[in-house]
């Protein structure tokens, strides 16, 4: 049921294409659906461009036949599609299960739009039941660990399939921080964080999104902030 939401959903985004449009193009599976409708469309005829936001998500994009820029090439994108680990009733989002919550902010910032994909477990009342992903400097990982601990969050180093520390696409580590559903004042967390030594980037996405298509059952729904 899960996996037909993401695609209803990514469906519904695939409509807001259009002819010309440079799309920032998301990472996770439900971003995965989105790139493969689109790598569909770009076969019949759809001529577009894209900005990956992780390494894995522009990979797929070659093998369809997705072409791709960059933002120096081009730093003001139409579109924006990604997927999400949570969203609130404002809009407020949880990023970075997949791991690529730093090119993805810098991506949906970029975008005229940025629009959010979802199946319905991904909607909350608040934030916080998903761990916040925060992207660190190795350095660091044991000050911040400290910090998010005495806010009350239980901290785990995320690791590859190996064991070994999960590098994302910049070389950096992340906390998966588990606060439990209190993130009740996530822009003025948010600020916070971003302003701890250390802290490449976090997963709280405020403010950004325009609208997040959920699917549910047999429908998609426009949630707009
Ligand atoms: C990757 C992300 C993804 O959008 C998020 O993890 C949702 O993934 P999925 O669509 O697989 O549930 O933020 O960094």
């Amino acid at each position: 049921m899960s996996d037909t939401a993401k695609r209803m959903a990514a469906l519904a985004a695939a409509e807001l294409v259009q002819n010309g449009m440079c799309l920032g193009i998301g990472t996770g599976s439900t971003a995965e659906h989105f790139i493969s409708i689109l790598g569909e469309r770009v076969q019949s005829g759809l001529s577009i461009t894209g900005i990956a936001t992780s390494d894995r998500s522009a990979a797929m994009c070659r093998r369809l036949g997705i072409g791709l820029t960059s933002l120096d090439e081009t730093p003001v994108l139409d579109l924006a599609i990604d997927g999400t680990d949570e969203f609130d009733g404002g809009l407020n989002l949880i990023k970075g299960g997949g791991g690529a919550l730093l090119r993805e902010k810098i991506v949906a910032a970029a975008a005229k739009r940025f629009i959010v994909i979802a199946d319905g477990s991904k909607q909350v009342d608040v934030l916080g039941a998903f761990p916040l992903p925060i992207e660190i400097i190795p350095m660091a990982r044991i000050p911040i660990s400290r910090r998010l601990a005495d806010l009350g969050a239980s901290v785990a180093l995320r690791l590859d399939a190996a064991g070994t520390p999960f590098q994302t696409d910049e070389g950096h580590w992340i906390l998966d921080s588990a606060f439990g559903p209190k993130i009740s004042a996530p822009e003025a967390f948010a600020k916070d964080l971003s302003a701890w030594p250390g802290v490449v980037e976090h997963g709280l996405f405020c403010g950004m999104t325009e609208r997040v298509l959920v699917a549910t059952a047999d429908k998609v729904t426009t949630i707009r902030s």
